[in-house]
């Protein structure tokens, strides 16, 4: 028998997950949230070749061309709505150490406020995270998006994307390679969240941070604030450091560092 090309193999997960394996489905997303509503369980993982209605933050699309990497987690750890945005830079640290699994050492993998994954400065991966919570503000489900630029990127973006292949990875590394690697790093991260909070989260996260003590813009639905992107908080929200020595703490927003729009 003629073996199937890397790239159709099917992935091998840690038993943690509950893999949902698509050719196709509008979105990632969307399917994992319909799931989550009917009840799928902690580490359910739905991955998909191709999506025909990728979205992401802010309801922009998600261009989804085949060979790039589409999925979404279910999660239902036990903590707040507030603690579950938390899971944007687990994530985020998570992908980050995939990519440099796979990548050669040049590439620099940096992280934007606050779920953004960069190579060498331009953005190849996007973090979308989803979720329901009770009357007491209490986490039912968390729906984790995961976009990563693997071959392709587009090119009519509010910022400079790239993608992996782009920025030097070999070309036998495919979406199935990032998403096993994605898999492993995940769970380990996720278990040091759960085990020691999100102290050692935010401290790798930092030392990767793009734009860290840089003047910043930060662009709110009423308004817009500069300031120097001065620390990240032990809740994860990100400090500005206003030119008139007052501090913001900015838990949403749209960041744009030196050059950017
Ligand atoms: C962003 O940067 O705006 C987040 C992009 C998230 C895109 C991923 S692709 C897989 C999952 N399914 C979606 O429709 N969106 C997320």
């Amino acid at each position: 028998m003629i073996p199937a090309p890397d790239r159709d193999r099917t992935p091998h997960l840690p038993p943690a997950y509950r893999l949902v394996a698509l050719e196709e489905i509008d979105s990632t997303n969307a399917e994992a949230k319909r799931r989550a509503a009917e009840g799928a369980e902690d580490g359910t993982l739905v991955w998909a070749r191709r999506q025909t209605g990728g979205y992401g933050r802010q309801g922009r699309q998600w261009a989804s061309a085949e060979g790039n990497l589409f999925l979404s987690l279910v999660v239902r750890p036990d903590c707040s709505l507030a603690q579950a945005a938390q899971f944007s830079f687990v994530t985020a640290i998570a992908l980050g150490d995939a990519i440099g699994s796979v990548a050669p050492p040049l590439i620099e993998v940096t992280y934007k406020w606050p779920n953004d994954v960069l190579l060498n400065g331009r953005k190849a991966a996007g973090i979308l995270l989803e979720s329901k919570g009770d009357a007491a503000q209490q986490l039912e489900w968390l729906v984790i998006g995961v976009g990563v630029n693997v071959n392709s990127f587009p090119t009519e973006t509010r910022l400079p994307a790239t993608s992996l292949h782009f920025e030097g990875c070999p070309a036998t590394v495919s979406a199935v390679d990032l998403l096993e690697a994605f898999g492993r790093h995940m769970l380990s991260w996720i278990n040091v969240w759960l085990d020691e909070g999100f102290a050692p989260v935010r401290e790798t996260w930092l030392r990767h941070a793009q734009g860290l003590g840089q003047e910043i813009e930060v662009r709110l639905p009423q308004e817009s604030l500069h300031g120097v992107f001065s620390d990240l908080d032990p809740e994860g929200t990100l400090v500005l450091q206003r030119p008139d020595g007052t501090t913001r703490r900015i838990a949403a927003g749209e960041v744009y560092l030196p050059g950017e729009g």
